[in-house]
C-alpha cells in the first residue's frame, strides 16, 4: 500500500530520515516508534507529502507519490494529530466535514456522516454537533480530529500522536476505538507514537525508528522476545518485558478447559495483563473464564501467569 524505497530527507544539510526502505501492507496497522527527534513524524508527513522527501521513492497504491496532487493525496489518507487542533471556529460538524466539503459530498450525505461519526466516536450527535472546539474536553477534541481524519471514507489513517496529552483513562478509551474502527474497517492505519504500551495494544507491525533509520521491524511479540540489538531490548525495557508480553495474550490462551470454580467470572477476550491486576485486587489464585455468551470455558490460574520462565515461552508459543 505504502513502500518507501531508499528515502532520505535533510534538514539544514543533516539526515534526519536516512535511506529508509519500509513497506506498509494494505490493511496492517503499523506503528512508527522511536525516541524523541528520530524522524517519526518527518516519516509519515512524506506519505501525504506534508514534507516533500529528497532522495529515493515512495510510492502510494503502486503509483509513486509525485504523480498526485498533494490535495488529492490529502484527501485520500485521513491525517490526525496531537497539536493541530480543530477549527476554532467551526462547529464539531463543519470540523469533521472538511473532507467531504471539498468533494462536494451532499448536505444529507454530510449529516448523516456527521452523525455516524460521533456515534462511532461515543459522542452524542445531537449534543456535539453544533458546538464549537473550545467547548469541548481535551479528549472529545481528539476524539473529533479522529473522526475529521476519518470523515471521507479514506485508503490510509496517518495519525501523529494522536492521543497525546490525554489522561490514561481517556487515552486508553480512544485507543480501543482505534483498534475497533480498524478491526471494522480493515483500513490502512500508520500510527507515530513514543508510547511502548500504545504500540503493544494496537500495532500488528512496529517500526523502531532511531536518527532516521529503521532498527528493526516486526510484531510486537517479535521485538519483545527477540530483539535484534541493545538497543531495541533497552528501548522495550528489560525488567518488565513480561508484563508487557501479559498485555499481548488473552485470557483464553492460559485458560485450563474444562475446569470449574466459583466466583465473578472474567471474559476470555480479556487481556493477561487485566486478568493479573483482576487476581491482585481479589487476592485469589483462580478465576473462572467465559465466552462471549457467558458460557463457561474453565479456569485461569496465577501460576500459569507467574510460573517462572513461563511468562516468556508461553506468550511465544500461543502466537
Ligand atoms: N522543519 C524542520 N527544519 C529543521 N529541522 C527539522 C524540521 N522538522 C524536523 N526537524 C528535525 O528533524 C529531526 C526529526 O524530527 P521529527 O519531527 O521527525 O522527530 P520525531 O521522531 O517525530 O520526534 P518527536 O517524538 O519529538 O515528535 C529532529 O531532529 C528535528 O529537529
Ligand atoms: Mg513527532
Amino acid at each position: 500500500m505504502i513502500h518507501f524505497s531508499q528515502v532520505s530527507k535533510y534538514f539544514d544539510g543533516k539526515p534526519v530520515v536516512n535511506d529508509l526502505t519500509l513497506d506498509i501492507a494494505k490493511g496492517e496497522f503499523t506503528v512508527l516508534i522511536g525516541t524523541s527527534g528520530s524522524g517519526k513524524s518527518t516519516t509519515l508527513k512524506m506519505i501525504n507529502r506534508l514534507i516533500e522527501h529528497d532522495e529515493g521513492k515512495i510510492f502510494f497504491a503502486e503509483e509513486e507519490i509525485h504523480k498526485f496532487k498533494p490535495q488529492d493525496l490529502r484527501r485520500r489518507m485521513g491525517y490526525a494529530i496531537q497539536s493541530i487542533g480543530l477549527f476554532p471556529h467551526w462547529t464539531v460538524e463543519q470540523n469533521i466535514a472538511t473532507v467531504p466539503q471539498l468533494l462536494k459530498w451532499s448536505r444529507t450525505a454530510i449529516r448523516d456522516r456527521v452523525t455516524e461519526l460521533l456515534e462511532l466516536l461515543n459522542l452524542d450527535p445531537e449534543q456535539f454537533r453544533y458546538r464549537y472546539p473550545h467547548q469541548l474536553s481535551g479528549g472529545q477534541q481528539q476524539r473529533v480530529g479522529v473522526a475529521r481524519a476519518l470523515a471521507a471514507d479514506p485508503e490510509v489513517l496517518l495519525m501523529d500522536e494522536p492521543f497525546g496529552a490525554l489522561d490514561p483513562v481517556t487515552r486508553a478509551t480512544l485507543q480501543e476505538e482505534v483498534a475497533r474502527i480498524h478491526q471494522l474497517s480493515g483500513r490502512t492505519i500508520v500510527l507515530v507514537t513514543h508510547d511502548i504500551d500504545e504500540a503493544l495494544a494496537l500495532a500488528d507491525r512496529i517500526v523502531l525508528l532511531e536518527q532516521g533509520q529503521v532498527v528493526q521491524q516486526g510484531t510486537p511479540l517479535e521485538l519483545l522476545t527477540a530483539p535484534a540489538t541493545p538497543f531495541v531490548r533497552d528501548f522495550f525495557g528489560r525488567s518488565d518485558v513480561g508484563i508487557k508480553l501479559l498485555s499481548l495474550g488473552m485470557a483464553v490462551e492460559r485458560v485450563r478447559r474444562g475446569e470449574q470454580v466459583d466466583g465473578e467470572p472474567i471474559p476470555g477476550t480479556l487481556s493477561l495483563r487485566e486478568a493479573l491486576s483482576i487476581f491482585v485486587s481479589r487476592r485469589t489464585e483462580r478465576l473462572p473464564v467465559v465466552d462471549e455468551n457467558g458460557a463457561p470455558i474453565g479456569v485461569l490460574h496465577f501460576s500459569d501467569l507467574v510460573a517462572k520462565g513461563g511468562l516468556h515461552e508461553q506468550s511465544t508459543a500461543t502466537r
